[in-house]
Order: C-alpha cells, then structure tokens, then sequence
C-alpha cells in the first residue's frame, strides 16, 4: 500500500494563506506533470470556486463525504487541467464544523489516494471538527503563517490540535512543516516576527523558501487560474512553490520507503 499522500494546510486565523498555499502546491504539481486531489474542507468554498466548480451547484461535497458518500463519486475534475482534481465544498459544511466522526474523511481519502501524488487537504479558519477531521486523514500537516504579530500568536493552538490528534485519532499524523507566506520585500516589523517565529517554532521547521508578497497571487485567484500560467510575471512566487513542492515530495518518498 502506499502510505503518506495526505497533505493537510492548515491555521485557525483567516487570510493567512491556506488556500493560496494549497493551490499553489497544485500549480506547482500540474507543472510538473503531477497528479494531484485538492479537498476543500472550508464552507466558504474558495479553493472550489478558484477551481472553477460552482459550489452551489455542488451535489456531492466534502460535506457529504464526511457523513457517509465515496469520495470517488464526489470527486470531479477541476478547470486547471486532467492532473487537477477537485473534491468540492458546499455551504452545507458549516453544519459539519462540530460532532461527527474524525475517522470517516480518512477512510474515503484512503480509497482514492493511490490515483494522485498527493492529496491537498484546504482547512477553514477554525479547529472545530472540520480541522480534525482533516487531521485525522493527514500523514502531514503544513501550517501556513504570515508573518504578523497577529498571525503568530494562534501558533501554539494549532501545533497543540496536532497534538491532539496524533494522540486520539492519528498516529501517522506528523507536524511537517511552517510554511511562511506574504513576505514583505523589505520590513523590519516583518524581520522580527520571522526571528519571533524562529524561536517559537525552531528553525528547522520553517520550510524555505517562504512565498513573497505580491499583487499577482491576489489577481490569480481573482481570475481563478494557476499561478503558473503567468509566465515571468509570476516568476519568483511560481519558484518558491515549485521548491516547496519539490520538499513535499522528498519528505513524502522518504516516509515510503
Ligand atoms: N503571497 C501573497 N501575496 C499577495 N497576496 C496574497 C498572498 N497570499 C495570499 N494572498 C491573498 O490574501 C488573501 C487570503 O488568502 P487565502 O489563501 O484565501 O487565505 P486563507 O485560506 O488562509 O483564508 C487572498 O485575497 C489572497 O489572494
Ligand atoms: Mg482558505
């Protein structure tokens, strides 16, 4: 069997970047001819729509997986192309954020995952039961900071749910990495939440490189396109993720073995 495909991205504070990161890694996947399957666990459903499935017109979503439907019957190709695949939200996920069984996600990602290289699980702003249910299906979770005061301080909640998890549903669970996103070319606010961020976390743990700030991040999920096909105007960030990718998947083929 192969193991260790389920990649979940997550943090309790909004805005930071899970999305971004998540169809980034996707991006970056379809440029390297990988297969991917983006699960999309937030009721608000931006990974979704950004994926160009309406998630009103969704009849099997993430939703209803976590009840009791395949994931195969709900899974549907997306518009970035055949490696990009997408498991929809709805807005019924947000009667799915409390109860329910954490086990129940995993056990239908077990039964598609050997279809794609990885398993991209988006989370919502919360650790309710959607957060854990995604963790309870993950080999790897991903947590994705900004470097802000703000997006700092919900750090050691998220790392503690992990631990969490691991401990009661989980114990493939691993804490694989920060990854740093909207970087500032040059602030000194920025510079010390990094070094702050460097003592909580450890260095080790921070995945290089972190994803700059820019305006063409925010304009490809405006116009719902992957941030590879902006060619040299995207150059720098479609790199970064092009190397983030890449680490993902040494860790991954390393834990195969
Ligand atoms: N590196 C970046 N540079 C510029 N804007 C970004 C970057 N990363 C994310 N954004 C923007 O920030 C907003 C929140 O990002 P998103 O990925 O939706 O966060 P989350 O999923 O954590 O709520 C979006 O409008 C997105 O376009
Ligand atoms: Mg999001």
């Amino acid at each position: 069997m192969c193991m260790g495909r389920v990649v979940t991205v997550l943090n309790q504070k909004g805005g930071v970047g899970k999305t971004t990161v998540t169809l980034g890694f996707a991006s970056a996947a379809a440029a390297a001819g990988h297969r991917v399957l983006v699960v999309d666990l937030d009721p608000q459903a931006s990974s979704t729509w950004v994926l160009g499935v309406d998630p009103a017109e969704v009849e099997t979503s993430t939703a209803e997986v976590l009840v009791r439907s395949s994931a195969e019957k709900a899974m549907v190709p997306s518009a970035w192309g055949d490696d990009v695949w997408v498991l929809p939200a709805s807005h019924r996920l947000t009667a799915r954020d409390h109860g329910g069984n954490p086990a129940r996600l995993g056990e239908a990602l077990a039964e598609v995952s050997d279809q794609f290289h990885a398993v991209l699980v988006d989370c919502p702003p919360s650790l309710g039961a959607l957060t854990t249910a995604g963790l309870t299906a993950a080999d790897h979770a991903v947590i994705v900071v900004e470097p802000s005061a703000l997006s700092l301080r919900g750090i050691g909640a998220v790392a503690d749910l992990v631990d969490e998890v691991w401990d009661a549903y989980n114990a493939e669970l691993e804490l694989t990495g920060v990854i740093v996103n909207k970087v500032p070319a040059w602030s000194s606010e920025a510079e010390r939440r990094l070094d702050e961020l460097v003592r909580t976390v450890g260095k080790r743990a921070i995945w290089q490189p972190a994803i700059p700030q820019r305006v063409i991040v925010n304009q490809a999920i405006g116009e719902r396109r992957p941030i590879h096909s902006y060619g040299a105007r995207s150059y720098d960030v479609s790199e970064s993720f092009d190397k983030l990718w890449a680490k993902l998947r040494r860790i991954m083929a390393r834990q195969s073995d």
